[in-house]
């Protein structure tokens, strides 16, 4: 089936969409996204989403298009026109295309930024069997820029580690930097010792997580205690779980860590509960 995406204001078949040469997301990956999921053609998380999209815009002085206001109906008639019940959409919003390549930025009074979204169907999301085995990551160096707190489209380092996953016969890597795991490619990082939830604090070094948001609000109305500060590798390795969140893979345990098993080798108790109450929760209140 052909997709719909949204370019610019028009719903087209995505072999129809267009975007200029001169695009400074293509030139100069100057441009920020989101990734919303869909559980049984609902949003999840949509406003915290649209929030950090704002912030995202603001902390790059990128000019807001005329189409923020209307983001949520745009996703809903995407989701619509797809015929999507489990899946994601994906939005993109770049500086726009000025007349030639210039490293300054272009006058936003003559240059409209480029808004892009398109549909992902992912049939089943929430019930990946995967789930049920965990994922194994490996560390590596974070090579990335400083200000990972905006959710840019440079994700050359995040695909490089992937990759390097890929090759060590692992699903996905944990960054490191001055000795402390920051995030994972795509994802929030965590271990779980004696049954406190420990996860990187804020800052400049990670994406500030819708989903991680959600999943510390939660586990602190269930009584879990949460300690949001840096870790080592080392310490994960003598922790009794790990696991990872996003948007894409909601909370999804870590079982293996450089080769090491984490805890029995299996998915623990807490991740398998957060994952329950992220789903449950986040479902009742989707738009
Ligand atoms: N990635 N950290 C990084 C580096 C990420 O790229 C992501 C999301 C997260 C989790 O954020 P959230 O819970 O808001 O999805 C953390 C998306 C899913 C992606 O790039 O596909």
């Amino acid at each position: 089936m052909t997709r719909t995406v949204y370019v610019n204001g028009a719903y087209v078949p995505e072999d129809e969409a267009k975007i200029s040469v001169f695009d400074r997301g293509f030139l100069m990956a100057d441009g920020v996204y989101e990734v919303t999921s869909v559980l049984d053609g609902k949003l999840i998380d949509f406003a915290g989403h649209a929030k950090r999209l704002e912030r995202s815009l603001g902390e790059l002085d990128m000019p807001h298009p005329a189409c923020l206001p209307d983001l949520l109906d745009i996703h809903r008639e995407l989701v619509r026109r797809n015929d999507i019940t489990d899946g994601l959409v994906y939005l993109q919003i770049t500086r726009g295309a000025p007349a030639d390549r210039d490293f300054t930025f272009p006058d936003p009074a003559t240059t409209e930024p480029t808004v892009v979204l398109f549909t992902q169907n992912k049939p089943g999301l929430a019930d990946s069997p995967v789930a049920k085995t965990g994922i194994k990551v490996i560390s590596i160096e974070d090579q990335r820029w400083a200000r990972r707190d905006i959710k840019t489209v440079q994700l050359l380092f995040p695909s490089m580690g992937k990759m390097m996953a890929k090759a060590a016969g692992a699903d996905d890597a944990w960054m490191v930097e001055d000795g402390a795991v920051t995030e994972g490619t795509s994802n929030n990082a965590y271990i779980i010792k004696n049954n406190t939830i420990i996860t990187r604090h804020l800052g400049n070094e990670i994406l500030h997580g819708i989903t991680r948001a959600a999943v510390l609000r939660f586990a602190k109305e269930a009584q879990m205690k949460v300690e949001e500060r840096s870790f080592t590798i080392k310490e994960a390795l003598q922790a009794d779980e790990a696991f990872i969140t996003s948007a894409s893979m909601f909370v999804m345990p870590v079982v293996e860590i450089d080769g090491a098993t984490i805890g029995a080798g299996t998915p623990g108790p807490v991740a398998a509960r957060l994952r329950e109450i992220y789903l449950d929760e986040s479902r009742k209140v989707a738009v």
